[in-house]
């Protein structure tokens, strides 16, 4: 096959690419900005998330993907050839494509999508359903017929799947994952101690300190916000028993989550999954004391994925450069030329 390999992972908060041979050569915010008078585009990825909650007027910030919905495709497909452009720079020919994208896309979706990297310049393009590519990704031998748990928790997604023998068996998509715990980190300072911070400041204050299960040393941080009821400026610290007290609700609601698809499961997956345990992967998976909370609640044993947030696009390229044996699991690339005429 000519042309670079590229897995690549359509997340709502990044887009993420790995190649063969080369690891992961970008990782870069979903979003872009754009001069809301002249329609120009001012940023693309991670320079254009920068400016999330510090844009003027005349700059419009878009994350076409929210919820692992894509709500704007146009928008998405502007975001993916300016970053295909970006990997594959001087390239003679054209890239191929595995795309992980939310296991809730329609079939029109996933067309849509498929026919915007044919735009972008794919020369052949297939998607591959964010669960299977993460376990791909995380190592899992997701082939055999044993059941394996996979959870996945993005920015915008809860994924919750049983695999085997290569397919989704049973999966759940909830719409809560790491932008709803900086959500819950703003509301319960708002809430509990009348100050009020910016979304990017709460991500800051979740990735520093942030828990699900108490730490075994207590951290405290200062932080800049605003006084809710005067309207002032104000530093104050944050204490991550705070921190643990705003986003445990939320991993409880994971738990449940993860309880009602393993009510659906019958008995000889069940016992494969107690065996295995449960594979946590994407970025949200390292938030701390998460394992140990889904673990108690659960009574399965439970294990992160090294690199979390990268398993997706690592998972993308893997199946790239294993398409035999996908296509034996019924997977087909389709040709950029079928899309034409
Ligand atoms: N150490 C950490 N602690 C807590 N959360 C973290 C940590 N590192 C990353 N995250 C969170 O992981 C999320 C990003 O994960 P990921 O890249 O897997 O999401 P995504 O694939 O873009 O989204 P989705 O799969 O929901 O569409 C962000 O919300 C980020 O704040
Ligand atoms: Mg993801």
């Amino acid at each position: 096959m000519l042309g670079m390999k590229v897995g690549l992972d359509l997340g709502s908060s990044a887009i993420t690419a790995y190649v063969a041979g080369k690891g992961i050569v970008l990782c870069e915010a979903n979003a872009i900005s754009y001069d809301s008078y002249s329609g120009d585009v001012l940023a693309v990825g991670s320079e254009a998330m920068a400016m999330l909650s510090r844009t003027p007027e005349t700059v419009k910030l878009v994350r076409p993907m929210q919820g692992g919905v894509i709500s704007d495709f146009s928008v998405q497909c502007q975001i993916m050839t300016a970053l295909l452009d970006r990997i594959c720079q001087n390239a003679v020919f054209r890239p191929n494509l595995i795309i992980s994208v939310p296991s809730g896309l329609t079939k029109l979706e996933r067309r849509t999508i498929l026919d915007a990297a044919s735009v972008c310049g794919a020369a052949r393009v297939s998607v591959l359903d964010a669960p299977i590519a993460s376990a791909l990704g995380a190592g899992v031998s997701i082939e055999e017929p044993h059941g394996v748990l996979v959870v996945d928790i993005g920015a915008g997604t809860c994924d919750i799947a049983v695999i085997t023998m290569g397919t989704v068996a049973f999966c759940r998509s909830l719409p809560l994952a790491g932008d709803d715990f900086d959500h819950a980190i703003c509301q319960y300072l708002r809430q509990k101690r009348s100050v009020e911070i910016g979304l990017p400041t709460a991500k800051g204050l979740k990735h520093r300190i942030g828990c699900v299960s108490p730490r075994e040393e207590e951290f405290e941080v200062s932080v800049n916000g605003k006084d809710a009821v005067r309207q002032m400026p104000l530093q104050f610290y944050v204490t991550s028993s705070e921190l643990c007290e705003a986003l445990s609700p939320l991993a409880k609601s994971i738990a449940q989550a993860i309880i009602g698809v393993l009510e659906d499961v019958p008995p000889e997956l069940f016992a494969d999954i107690c065996e295995t345990g449960v594979v946590l992967c994407g970025g949200s998976a390292a938030l701390y004391g998460l394992d140990t909370f889904l673990q108690e609640k659960l009574r399965l044993p439970v294990r992160v994925a090294p690199d979390g947030e990268h398993c997706a696009a690592k998972g993308a390229g893997y199946a790239l450069q294993n398409m035999k044996q996908l296509e034996d699991h019924g997977f087909t690339f389709r040709l950029k030329e079928r899309n034409i005429g």
